[in-house]
């Protein structure tokens, strides 16, 4: 059940992209769960960041998990090599899957588990009758593209309805929230229903307290779980 686990969850899209290397390592060290690659196209959304070879270089540094958060028009493209590259979760938008129940299968048939991504206007019934194929449901709480957005609250009650319809068909998939997300923000995210955190800005704001940005997010997750 996936209800009960905090998970934070870094986008290094704020990260130095001189040192990658050494800002994954000093996540890791900080204690995060996960690492985020923000993959864009500057088609799919209006900025263009990385692609695989970036991860694989990276992903011998640490032993954290990655999982690929592909904002581009045709995620089926190069599903394989996000999974060579070391991602073990590959998160697709419903947006730009026309044929959603296929690309999940490929994730999976890649050898990783498989996410979906669904923007603010997309509502959940994009994945309704896919659930028995994602492992992680990511609503965003902004309009995908760049970092620093503030958090659009009017996503609360997609996130609870998410929620709801985790719990009730897909108890193990992971409901995950990317946008704005701050220690000012998370304890209500929490309570809308999130479980999994992406956070950029909020967290390399001091990149001398990563870890206690990191202990901070958390423990006020869990704080709004009681
Ligand atoms: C939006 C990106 C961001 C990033 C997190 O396209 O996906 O949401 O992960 O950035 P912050 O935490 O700065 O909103």
């Amino acid at each position: 059940m996936d209800g009960g686990q905090v998970r934070i969850v870094p986008s290094v899209l704020p990260a130095d992209f001189a040192r990658l290397g050494e800002e994954c390592q000093a996540l890791e060290k900080a204690g995060v769960d996960r690492i985020q690659w923000d993959v864009m196209d500057g088609h799919f959304v209006p900025n263009l960041t990385m692609g695989p070879d970036i991860v694989a270089a990276c992903r011998p540094l640490v032993d954290l998990g990655f999982e690929a958060h592909l904002m581009v028009s045709n995620p089926d493209a190069m599903l394989g090599r996000w999974v060579e590259a070391g991602c073990e979760l590959v998160i697709v938008h419903a947006e730009a899957a026309p044929h959603l129940h296929r690309t999940l299968a490929a994730v999976h048939e890649a050898g990783a588990r498989a996410g979906v991504a669904l923007n603010p206007a997309t509502p959940l019934s994009a994945v309704e009758h896919v659930l028995d194929l994602v492992d992680l449901l990511l609503v965003m709480t902004v309009n995908p593209g760049f970092g620093g957005q503030h958090y659009l609250s009017s996503m609360e009650p997609k996130l609870a309805a998410a929620r709801t319809m985790l719990d009730r068909d897909a108890p193990a998939t992971e409901l995950e929230v990317d946008g704005g997300i701050k220690l000012e923000i998370i304890g209500r995210a929490t309570a809308a229903g999130a479980r999994t955190f992406c956070a950029g800005s909020s967290l390399f704001t001091d990149r001398d307290d990563l870890a206690g940005a990191v202990h901070r997010l958390r423990a006020r997750a869990q704080e709004a779980l009681r």
